[in-house]
Parts: C-alpha cells; structure tokens; sequence
C-alpha cells in the first residue's frame, strides 16, 4: 500500500474514534435493559414563576415577599440581583413552550404566581391578566402535547400576607385553600397534576433559621409555626381538591419535599443519622405520609427537650390536635422529591460550633452535618455530588412510608457559565442511574423533572449559577435562548428512554 493510503486508513479510523464520543458513564458494555426506564416512565423539565416570569410590577399584579425582599437587602443575593425581569417569561411564554416541545417533554412544571393571579392576597377577585397568562402557557403547552405540572405556591407569599404574619399565622390555611380553590376552578380542567407547596423545608427552615430568603426574618421560633401550618394549608387544599374537583376532572395533588440525604459519617453514628432524616423528611413527611400521622416522635422528643433546656414553658415545635393529625394524615396521591445533593452526619464534638440548619448543622440533635472528603463541590455552595444519595432516598422513604409512586419534580446541579455542560450531563446520567437501580429494587418512581429548563434567578445566588437545560443571554433584551449540550442530550434520552445510547460529538 502506498504510505497516503495508509495515512487515509489511518484518518479514517481517527475521524471515526473521534465522531463516536461515548461517554464511559453512559457504559458501553452495560447491560442493555439496566439502562432503559420502564414504559410510562415519564420525563419533564421545571421552573417556577418568580425565577423566570419577571414582569413583576406588570398590570394588577401585587408585591410578593420575594419582590420585596430582593429590592430592600440586595446584600443578600450573591450578585445584587433582581427578578425584576429574569427571564421575561411573562412576555416570551410561546419561546417557553417552543423549548419544552423541542426537548419532547412529557410534562412541563412551572408555578402560579399568587401576586399575579389574585393580587390581594384573598380571594375576592382574579386578575383578568394574571388568568390569560396561565391560560395561554397552559392551552399552548397542550397543544404541543405536553402535560402542565403545576405547583400553587413557590415561596411568593402576598406581602400583604407577610404583614399579617404570614406562615407564622395560623389563618394562612384558610387564606391558601380559598388561594388554591381559584386555581383549581381556572385551569382544573386541564390540568391533571398539581402541587401544592414547593419545599417547606426552604420555606420555613432556611429563611426564619438564617434570613437569607424572603420574608428574611430570623426567628428559630417562627421556623416551627411555619412548619404546622404548612402542613396544615397543604392538606386542606388537598382536601378541596379531592372534595370539589377531583370527582369532575380526576387529578393528582401533592406537596414537594427537598430532600438532602443523611448518611452515617461511622456505623456509631447510624442512630442519629436516622433521628436526623426523621428530622430532615419527616417533619415535612411523617404527618402526611405515615399510618399513623403526626410529628415524627424522635423529633417531638427532641424539640420537647431542647425547648425545656432553653427555658420555654412548651415545645417550640406547635403540637397538633387529633382532628389536626386526622385532617393531615393520608392528603397525597404521590410522593414528589426534589434531591441535589447528601451529608455525612457525626455526633457534635464537646463544645464544637454548629450552625443553624438546613445549610449548616442540626443543633438541636448535637448533629454535625459535612460532605464527605471526597464528594466533589459543585457551583451552588451548599451542594456536592453524591448520586447514590438519591438511590438511598428513594429506598429510605418506602421503607418509611410503604409502597406509594414517587415523582422526583427537581434534580439538577449548577455549573460554570457556557453550553458545553458535559457536567451536568454527567450529573443526569449518574443521577438518573441511581434511580433505575431504586426502580430495579422495586421503588415506584413514575417520573422524573430536570432543574431547570432555562438558566434563571437562583435566588440567593442571583444569576451567578446557572443550571439550565438552555442558557439564557440576560444582557439582550429578548433575554436569548439558547440549546446546551444537556438539552440535546435530554431530548436524546426521552426520545431513547434510555440512558443507553451513542452521543455524537457533532451533536452537543
Ligand atoms: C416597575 O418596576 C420598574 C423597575 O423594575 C420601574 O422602573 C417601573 O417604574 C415600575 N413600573 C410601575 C408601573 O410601577
Ligand atoms: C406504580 O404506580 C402506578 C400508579 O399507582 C401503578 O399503576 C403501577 O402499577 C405501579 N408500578 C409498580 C411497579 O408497582
């Protein structure tokens, strides 16, 4: 042969190793079946109102506690940021649905905006605008095929409600099933999935524990009102619906828990890693998942002595009535889960510092909480990776609450700007293995929602993480939408359902 014919052999079987990127976590020899998702398994992307609507003073639209709070202490968001206007989904909806459609969604999870649709807080009227937005993502999504998902509430109370007390105020309950009623007679009869509360552990721990989220009030008190009467407002709007709607339009409501997992840092510590999931997923699990309803007793054991020990004449943590227990227990249809990330848990040294809970320790269980040495960091402070975290959630909570379905509604990692995310297809894919292994060992996972769908306003962290399928140009007016390498691998996977597939070079 003459040496450019072996040149040209050799090009060739270059250009093809080059062409075939198979990434080794995807498995080239893995079993074939280990890798697909049951038929019906369904995929979806999600994002929520006040990080992507923007248009946040637009028509009657009222103040929101996180409007408010992003305007007075922009100290308090990594990059002084606003979502003012985010991603201006309020104007750019049809670009929205364009994106979910391109990707093959099977549902789409976004969240109503309770300043947009009733803006004073109670339900006496319905802004006329706030309902033709929904009503057009939520006709537009349809017509594209994809399922709305929608969560009522995604921390943006009514400021006029936080003036009244907010979460802390027991009335809330009342105020938010007349709030969730509204919604359901709007868009109920078309759409089939809602959810009620989006994590109550960000909602009530992380803001009254640190002040570093809206309404940014710190008082450790306030955490465990809010943690009641969340529980409570949940299952009445559960109720409604299951009372007034469901036998019309046949829907599912659920809450959405997030879900940090706990493992033992040594086998000594097993006992309160488990008193500290009892503390992490029960407090917002127990009352409504378990047989027997309630508080988790670990917790009412361990509030009732920390509170004694720091001199309240009662428990810090509101006990419940047994009508309470009896009017919370069994409101779901499914379990929804948000997961990122776990910790390591250890006894507190003597002395040793803890910080307050959820992004530091669990102090009233002499609990240290760490990453392990070698889970590796991620660009969201609080978060590491460790997938088999997911895995162990998912068998963790059949084990305590029984054979249910469960919905992961969130799960995603935040990256270095730029659409060459090979990372966060990294992070699907490991992720999205460790729940086939819990599928195998015969959890009922159904479902399956990456965050997010776009680059958006990550709270605390501004616009300086990104963790979206698209990345979004928030310097240009049309606020750009643009594919990354982990919406072309999305759109593969839905469309393989299947984690076991080629992904080409040429195609990210
Ligand atoms: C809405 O807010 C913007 C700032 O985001 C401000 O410039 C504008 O004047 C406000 N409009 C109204 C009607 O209050
Ligand atoms: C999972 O739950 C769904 C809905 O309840 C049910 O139809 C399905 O049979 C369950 N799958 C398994 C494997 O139990």
């Amino acid at each position: 042969m003459h040496m450019f014919e072996h040149l040209r052999i050799l090009s060739v079987i270059i250009m093809a190793l080059a062409r075939v990127v198979l990434f080794s976590l995807v498995g080239a020899v893995a079993c074939f079946q280990d890798l697909d998702f049951p038929p019906g398994f369904q995929f979806g992307a999600a994002s929520s109102s006040y990080q992507t609507e923007g248009a946040w003073n637009t028509s009657d639209k009222s103040e929101s506690i996180w409007d408010r709070f992003v305007h007075e202490k922009p100290h308090l968001i990594g990059d002084g940021s606003t979502g003012d206007i985010a991603c201006d989904s309020y104007h750019l909806w049809r670009r929205d649905i364009e994106m979910v459609s391109e990707l093959g969604l099977h549902f789409y999870r976004f969240s109503i905006s309770w300043t947009r649709l009733v803006p004073n807080g109670f339900a006496t009227h319905i802004s006329e605008d706030g309902r033709t937005y929904y009503d057009n993502l939520i006709n537009g999504l349809l017509e594209s095929g994809v399922e709305p998902m929608v969560t009522l509430y995604h921390w943006e109370l009514p400021q006029k409600l936080q003036d009244l007390g907010g979460w802390t105020n027991p009335l809330i309950v009342d105020w938010f099933g007349d709030y969730a009623r509204v919604v359901y007679s709007l868009f109920g009869d078309r759409v089939k999935t809602f959810l009620t509360i989006n994590e109550p552990l960000v909602m009530c721990d992380l803001p009254y524990n640190t002040g570093t989220l809206a309404p940014g009030i710190v008082d450790v008190v306030a955490t465990y009102m809010c943690n009641k009467n969340v529980l409570l407002a949940h299952a009445k709007a559960w109720r409604i619906y299951d009372e007034e709607f469901r036998p019309k339009y046949h829907g599912e409501v659920s809450i959405t828990n997030q879900l940090l997992w706990f493992e033992a840092a040594t086998p000594e510590d097993e006992e309160l890693a488990e008193h500290a999931r009892e503390w992490m997923a029960g407090r917002y699990s127990h009352a409504i998942f378990s047989a027997e309803g309630g508080w988790p007793p670990v917790v009412e054991k361990a509030m009732a002595e920390d509170s004694k020990k720091k001199g309240y004449p009662r428990s810090t943590l509101p006990a419940f009535t047994k009508e309470e227990i009896e009017f919370v227990r069994g409101t779901f249809d499914f379990y929804a889960v948000n997961h990122y990330s776990s910790r390591l848990v250890r006894k507190a040294k003597e002395g040793e510092e803890l910080h307050p809970y959820p992004l530091g320790d669990i102090p009233e269980l002499a609990a240290k909480l760490e990453p392990h040495p070698h889970w590796r960091p991620t660009a969201t402070a609080i978060f590491w990776l460790y997938p088999e975290g997911l895995h162990h959630q998912l068998v963790w909570l059949k084990k305590r609450y029984g054979d249910i379905r469960f919905v992961i509604t969130e799960n995603g990692v935040a990256t270095p700007a730029g659409r060459n995310d090979m990372d966060r297809i990294e992070y699907y894919t490991e992720y999205l293995k460790q729940v086939l292994l819990a599928i195998k060992e015969g959890v009922n996972v159904t479902g399956y929602t990456a965050w997010c769908l776009m680059d958006n306003f990550e709270w605390s962290d501004g616009y300086k993480t990104k963790m979206g399928l698209y990345e979004v140009d928030f310097s240009s007016p049309e606020r750009t939408r643009t594919q990354k390498a982990s919406a072309r691998f999305y759109k593969n996977l839905i469309q393989k359902h299947s984690l076991n597939f080629k992904v080409y070079a040429d195609e990210l």
